[in-house]
């Protein structure tokens, strides 16, 4: 496209729109986490100049890197620079040169100890079946067609943190303990962010928890009842987590808003991104009251294809728009991160993890540049009706 034109499209799509500046640290951690977040960053670069904001991406290492280069999983440069930000990029942590290491020095130490210091206590995690990939999905079509939930986990509590927690000699036995700790006001903020955000979707919120077995199950069932009573517009149901880990596999359309405690959320979240199809689709926002969210994949670092062009970008793609909607209110940003997306998906482009029985697959970067052009496009198309309103 001629460059005049496109600077003219680009004043078109920016008008009467108030433009911004935000600081943004890209931690890209460990295995493919690399890649995805260079590619993700393009997407935002391009979001930026489209719409006219000011981006300013500063590179923190993370996780095993860290560990590698600075003696820590969470250095506390990185740290700072995270809390002078206005949100973090996060890629992945992790992989098979680290698993012999301490607890303390383990790259995946560095993620919980960033959750804990930025109180991202709120961990969103949507699940939602792309049109035209319902077919890639582990289950029958008709069970996953129109799938489209979201997980509310609580991140900074439970057996996660919980005190105390280790490993020691009594007498000749071996013990090891690892504490379900929750105060009410921990389960509070987190139950309320899940009515809120029901109150704006379908209007139901399931609470999973384990009330027939865990202390800590029956005090988040009384605070989900109580909370409730202030959201009268809102459903809320009870699950157990056994039924509900069931449920998402025969029934997984009948959720809206599933709210529930650190473990469960890990565990269900996995579960959960096999109806997409991949886990390479799936972004996620960690959020705090005030300070700087955080958004990653819900991906690892999949070492065993980390360097080699192959990782799906599209998870850390969606958490750039995830970062444009929830920590910036840029919603029309983030809204044409999401179609760019849907519009690759359905033109039939796939990385190697979501291809399909005769069907070809391009590499991350050939994925990202696919999402940019369909970006620049919009633009054009967006400047056009513009031009002849
Ligand atoms: C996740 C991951 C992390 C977690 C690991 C890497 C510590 O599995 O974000 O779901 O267990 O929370
Ligand atoms: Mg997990």
């Amino acid at each position: 496209m001629d460059p005049a034109s496109n600077l003219y499209f680009q004043n078109l799509k920016g008008r009467g729109m108030r433009t911004m500046e935000k600081r943004i640290a890209i931690l890209p951690g460990d295995g493919i986490g690399q890649e995805v977040a260079n590619n993700a960053v393009k997407v935002l670069k391009t979001i930026g100049r489209q719409f006219g904001h000011t981006f300013h991406c500063s590179y923190a290492p993370v996780g095993g890197e860290a560990v590698d280069k600075k003696g820590s999983p969470l250095p506390e440069e990185t740290l700072k620079l995270c809390q002078e930000s206005d949100a973090v990029l996060f890629g992945a942590v992790g992989g098979p040169k680290w698993d012999g290491a301490s607890a303390e020095q383990r790259p995946e130490k560095g993620l919980l100890q960033l959750r804990k210091s930025l109180d991202l206590f709120s961990n969103l995690r949507p699940v939602k079946v792309f049109p035209g990939l319902s077919a890639h999905s582990a289950l029958k079509q008709e069970t996953v067609r129109d799938v489209d939930f979201v997980i509310v986990r609580e991140l900074t509590g439970g057996l996660y943190f919980g005190k105390p927690s280790g490993r020691q000699m009594s007498g000749d036995e071996e013990e090891v303990v690892d504490t379900l700790h929750y105060k009410r006001k921990e389960i509070e903020r987190i139950v309320e962010k899940a009515f809120k955000l029901a109150e704006q979707r379908n209007k139901k919120v399931t609470s999973v928890d384990k009330a027939n077995v865990l202390e800590s199950s029956r005090l988040w069932r009384e605070v989900a009842e109580e909370t409730a009573k202030r959201y009268p517009g809102v459903q809320l149901e009870h699950m157990l987590v056994d039924r509900a880990a069931m449920e998402l596999i025969a029934n997984p359309r009948q959720f809206d808003v599933i709210v529930t405690e650190n473990m469960f959320g890990d565990i269900l979240s996995d579960e959960a991104s096999m109806l997409t199809g991949s886990l390479g689709l799936l972004p996620s926002a960690s959020l705090s009251e005030n300070g700087p969210g955080l958004y990653e994949p819900v991906h690892g670092s999949a070492p065993e294809i980390a360097g080699e062009n192959k990782a799906n970008p599209l998870a850390a793609i969606l958490s750039v728009a995830m970062m444009l909607r929830h920590s910036f209110r840029m919603r029309e940003e983030a809204e044409a991160v999401e179609k760019a997306v849907t519009e690759v998906l359905e033109a039939g482009y796939r990385t190697a993890d979501i291809t399909g029985l005769g069907q070809r697959s391009i590499g991350t970067k050939q994925m990202t540049d696919q999402v940019l052009f369909a970006l620049e496009e919009d633009t054009t198309t967006a400047g056009i009706m513009a031009a002849y309103a």
